[in-house]
């Protein structure tokens, strides 16, 4: 079983809790998002393999080390992932970025599909799905299912908020996946929202509630 990593960093903890007040604002929580979405890509590149390089200084020749040309892509799930994706291309400029389009049918609670669109090279990259809450684990579930189905075999799962359901959902269906959250809630309410959660996190990221 991949293993599950809980980023509790005190820069991202104290963002966190700013996030979950209901009081912040849709400026505020999309900032804060961007926030911590950086320092967990921070974390969740930590194995990138490095290679040795040598670089001329003013003074002298310098062995340094630089990433060993593993090729990235970042795939948010929509709406709600996009909002991880500007600050972790600003640490990775040379990432690919992928869509799915997946949202949670209101009564079922399944996720529903309507977009899906890959770099071409897919397959050979190590990819970052990210998306705020791994709430059922159906939208991760499937998101993970169609990179694989394009042939991606290195995918990593970034949440902001997860809670038991979603991450024995995704480690059952996936069990390669190592999944990064920066926080784990307690369970899922009769709607499954996160409990203790931030509710709508698309919602809030867009101002459409
Ligand atoms: C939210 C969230 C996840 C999903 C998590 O999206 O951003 O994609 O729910 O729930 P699950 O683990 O039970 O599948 P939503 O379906 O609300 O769509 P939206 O981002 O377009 O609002
Ligand atoms: N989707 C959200 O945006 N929030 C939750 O709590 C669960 C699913």
């Amino acid at each position: 079983m991949a293993q599950l990593h809980v980023l509790d960093h005190p820069l991202i903890q104290h963002k966190l809790a700013i996030l979950r007040s209901k009081d912040t604002s849709v400026k505020e929580f999309r900032e804060l998002v961007g926030e911590i979405a950086g320092l967990m890509c921070y974390e969740a590149t930590r194995n990138l393999p490095l290679q040795e390089v040598e670089v001329e200084t003013p003074i002298t020749i310098a062995k340094c080390r630089m990433l060993a040309g593993k090729k990235l892509a970042i795939v948010p799930v929509l709406r709600a992932g996009l909002g991880m994706v500007d600050s972790m291309v600003a640490l990775i400029p040379s990432a690919k970025i992928g869509h799915i389009g997946l949202y949670r049918d209101p009564e079922t609670h399944k996720p529903v599909e309507y977009y899906c669109k890959l770099p071409e090279d897919i397959e050979s990259r190590q990819v970052y799905v990210v998306d705020p809450m791994l709430a059922t684990g159906g939208s991760a579930v499937a998101a993970i299912n169609f990179l694989k189905q394009r042939g991606c075999k290195n995918i990593i799962m970034m949440n902001i908020i997860g809670c038991p359901e979603g991450v024995a959902a995704v480690q059952e269906a996936h069990p390669d996946v190592e999944i990064y959250v920066a926080a784990m809630d307690e369970k899922l309410n009769e709607h499954a929202y996160i409990v203790p959660g931030l509710g709508d996190a698309g919602d809030r990221i867009f101002g459409t509630k």
